[in-house]
C-alpha cells in the first residue's frame, strides 16, 4: 500500500512535471537571437559554392529550431555551436563536395560560440579572421583541411579556454607567434600539413595538460624543445617531416602515456638512449630518415605494448642487441633497413610471424 502511494506520487509529479514543460515550450519556444542569425548569414554569404548542400538548409528565421545543419543553440537562442564537416558519404560522392568561398569575419560575433568545426570543405581559402579572437567561450577550434592561408592571427592567443586546436591540413605560414602559448587547457594542438616555419616556440612550455600533439610536415626547425618532457598526458607526438635537429631531449624518454611517437624525417642526431624504456606505454616508434648513430639498445626488447618499429634510413652500427625470449611481445612491424647493420640484403620489412624472424636477426653477429 505504502509502495503504491509512492507510485501515484511520482506518477503526479511526472505528469504535473510534463505539462508545465510542454507549457513553456508552447509559450517560449526557443528562437534564435537575431544577432546571431544575422552572423550566420554573414558567413553563408562568404561562401560562394556549397556542393555538400549543408548551407541550403539555413532558410527561415529560427536558427535555433533544429533545421540549419550544424547549428547548435543554448536555451535563451545562442548559437553555442557551429559543426560543418564534408559529409563522409562513400569515397565516389563525398570526396567531390566541397564549399567555396573565404571565412567571414562575422563568425567572431558569434559571442556564446564554444564549438567551431568547419572541416574538409577543401576550397575555403582566405586568412583564419582575426575577429575569432573574440570568442572568449571557444574551447574547440577545427578549421581542418580547408585551404586557409596566412599566418594564425595574434589574437588567438587571448582564447584561454581554448582544449583543442586544430588548423591542420591548409596552407598556412611563418613563425608561430610566442604569444600563442596561452592556452593552459589544451588537450589537442594539431597544426600538422601545413608550411609552418622557425622553431617550436619556447611559450609551448604552458601546455602541461598536452594528450595529443601534430606538427608534421610542416618546415619547423630547431631543437626538439626540452620542456615536452613534462607533458606527462602526452599519449601522441608527431613531429615527423620537419627540419628539426639537435638531439632528442633525454626528458622525452620519460613520457610514461605515450604511445604514438614519430620524429621520421627531420636531421635528428645523437643515439636512442637506454632510457627509452621509460615509454612504457609505446606502441609505435618512428624515427626513420634521421641521422641516428650508434647501437640499438637492449633496453628496446622490453617495451610490452611495440607493434611497430621504425629505424631505417639512419646510422645504426652493429652488433644488434641480444634480445630475450619474451622481449617485445607484440611487434608485427620492423623496419632496420638503409642502416650500418649487417642483415642482410634482402632484410627490409618483417610482418607476423615476426617473433622468430626478429629474434633470428638480433641475435649477436
Ligand atoms: C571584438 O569585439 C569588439 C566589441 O564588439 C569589437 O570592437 C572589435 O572590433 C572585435 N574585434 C575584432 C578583431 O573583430
Ligand atoms: C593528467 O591526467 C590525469 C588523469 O586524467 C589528470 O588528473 C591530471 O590533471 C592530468 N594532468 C595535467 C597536467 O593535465
Ligand atoms: C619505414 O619508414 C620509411 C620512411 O618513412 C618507409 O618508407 C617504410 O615503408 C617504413 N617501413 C615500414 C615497415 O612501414
Ligand atoms: C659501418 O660498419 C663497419 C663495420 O662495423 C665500420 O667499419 C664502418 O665504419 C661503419 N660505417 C659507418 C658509416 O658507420
Amino acid at each position: 500500500m505504502q509502495i503504491l502511494k509512492w507510485v501515484f506520487k511520482l506518477f503526479f509529479i511526472y505528469s504535473s512535471f510534463n505539462v508545465f514543460s510542454g507549457m513553456q515550450a508552447q509559450r517560449s519556444p526557443i528562437v534564435c537571437s537575431e544577432a546571431d542569425r544575422a552572423s550566420l548569414l554573414g558567413f553563408k554569404a562568404k561562401i560562394v559554392m556549397d556542393t555538400t548542400e549543408i548551407l541550403s538548409s539555413w532558410v527561415g528565421t529560427d536558427c535555433c529550431g533544429g533545421d540549419w545543419e550544424g547549428v547548435e543553440c543554448n536555451p535563451t537562442g545562442r548559437v553555442t555551436g557551429l559543426k560543418l564537416q564534408r559529409p563522409d558519404r562513400g569515397a565516389a560522392t563525398g570526396s567531390g563536395m566541397y564549399m567555396k568561398g573565404t571565412l567571414s569575419p562575422s563568425l567572431g560575433a558569434l559571442q556564446f560560440l564554444e564549438m567551431l568545426v568547419i572541416s574538409g570543405m577543401k576550397h575555403i581559402a582566405g586568412p583564419i579572421p582575426d575577429s575569432l579572437s573574440n570568442l572568449t567561450h571557444l574551447t574547440t577550434l577545427v578549421l581542418e583541411d580547408n585551404s586557409l592561408e596566412g599566418n594564425i592571427p595574434l589574437g588567438l592567443g587571448h582564447l584561454s579556454s581554448l582544449k583543442a586546436l586544430s588548423l591542420s591540413g591548409n596552407q598556412l605560414r611563418g613563425q608561430i607567434d610566442p604569444s600563442l602559448g596561452n592556452f593552459r587547457n589544451l588537450n589537442l594542438l594539431n597544426l600538422a600539413r601545413n608550411s609552418f616555419s622557425g622553431p617550436i616556440p619556447s611559450t609551448f612550455i604552458s601546455f602541461i595538460s598536452l594528450q595529443s600533439l601534430d606538427l608534421s610536415f610542416n618546415l619547423f626547425t630547431g631543437y626538439i624543445p626540452d620542456f615536452v618532457g613534462q607533458f606527462q598526458n602526452l599519449t601522441y607526438l608527431d613531429l615527423s617531416n620537419n627540419l628539426l635537429s639537435g638531439q632528442v631531449p633525454i626528458s622525452m624518454f620519460s613520457l610514461a602515456s605515450l604511445s604514438d611517437l614519430s620524429l621520421s624525417h627531420n636531421q635528428l642526431t645523437g643515439t636512442i638512449p637506454d632510457q627509452i624504456v621509460g615509454l612504457k606505454s609505446l606502441t609505435s616508434l618512428q624515427f626513420c630518415e634521421n641521422r641516428f648513430i650508434g647501437q640499438i639498445p637492449e633496453s628496446i626488447s622490453r617495451l610490452q605494448n611495440l607493434w611497430n618499429l621504425n629505424l631505417s634510413r639512419n646510422g645504426f652500427i652493429d652488433p644488434l642487441p641480444v634480445i630475450p625470449v619474451r622481449g617485445l611481445p607484440s611487434l608485427l612491424s620492423i623496419d632496420l633497413s638503409h642502416n650500418n647493420l649487417s642483415l642482410g640484403p634482402s632484410f627490409s620489412v618483417v610482418n607476423r610471424p615476426v617473433r622468430d624472424r626478429f629474434l633470428e636477426l638480433f641475435r649477436p653477429i
